[in-house]
């Protein structure tokens, strides 16, 4: 049995891109929706109240358009959301996300970990849980990036005030012996190059895409629901300026895409 109806995916903004492009690499034969919630853009400063909101609504849109199983690629909504969505639709596939905490407490060897998240995540119930349960014999050391999700929406992955932002961040948390960074939010991954130059060769960047990607293709598996191909072109909305998606998107998803207007 197959399931040819598309995956609904979205984000503040352009973070959830990252893993996005995880998903097209596993699952080629899937077709993808994905909406950025661009005029809200960053999360991470906002109210929980105010994403899950904003979850629900993009949740609605994305239904309605016919996804057959929903992929939060933002950490924040996800803290803020995900239960309230699994509630409202107990019998779709939702799909979330968190920092690596568990991970990279198994790989660090100097017992230091650092996490670069929104504040919106680093204050969330959801990640002291997730503390709790992964991180109790190593030490944790959270870095809120204000300013960086608004870089990496511009398309500036490795200009001067990027890496400036970005040192005044890192070296702190190296100076303290971190040997393994979780990249806590989706729209990282894509400053990933600028971080290895700022960091030594044995710090270890962990971030979720694929694991994310992973975990879909298994329930997805388990459900039968898997698309046997072949994939729609994937469909993008922006409820911000529709044309500043469009311009980063050759960047970003490697790939010139018409975006379409999400009103919601
Ligand atoms: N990309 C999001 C995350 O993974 C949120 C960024 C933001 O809008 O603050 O947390």
């Amino acid at each position: 049995m197959a399931d040819q109806a598309p995956i609904g995916v979205f984000d503040s903004g352009v973070g959830g891109l990252s893993v996005l492009g995880e998903i097209r690499r596993l699952l080629p034969n899937e077709s993808l929706l994905y909406v950025a919630d661009s005029a809200h853009v960053p999360y991470g400063e906002k109210t929980p109240a105010f994403i899950r909101e904003r979850s629900t609504a993009i949740a609605e849109f994305l239904l309605g358009q016919g996804a057959k199983a929903l992929v939060l690629a933002c950490n924040t909504a996800t803290a803020a959301a995900v239960a309230e969505l699994r509630e409202r639709y107990p019998q779709l596939p939702i799909i979330g996300m968190e920092p690596a905490v568990k991970p990279a407490a198994a790989a660090t060897r100097s017992g230091v970990v650092g996490v670069l998240a929104t504040t919106g995540t680093l204050k969330s119930a959801k990640f002291a849980a997730l503390l709790d349960r992964f991180a109790s014999d190593v030490r944790v050391i959270t870095q809120p990036c204000p300013g960086l999700v608004e870089r990496i929406e511009a398309g500036e992955l490795n200009g001067a005030a990027t890496r400036e932002l970005l040192r005044g961040w890192v070296e702190p948390l190296l100076a303290e012996g971190c040997d393994t960074l979780i990249l806590g939010c989706t729209h990282y991954p894509f400053i990933k190059p600028l971080l290895r130059e700022l960091v030594p060769e044995s710090v270890s960047l962990i971030d979720t895409g694929a694991a994310v990607a992973r975990h879909l293709q298994r329930v997805l598996g388990e459900r039968a629901q898997l698309a046997a191909g072949p994939a729609l072109a994937a469909r993008f909305w922006s409820s911000g300026a529709q044309s500043e998606l469009a311009a980063v998107l050759p960047l970003l998803w490697g790939d010139k895409k018409n975006v379409e207007a999400f009103v919601g």
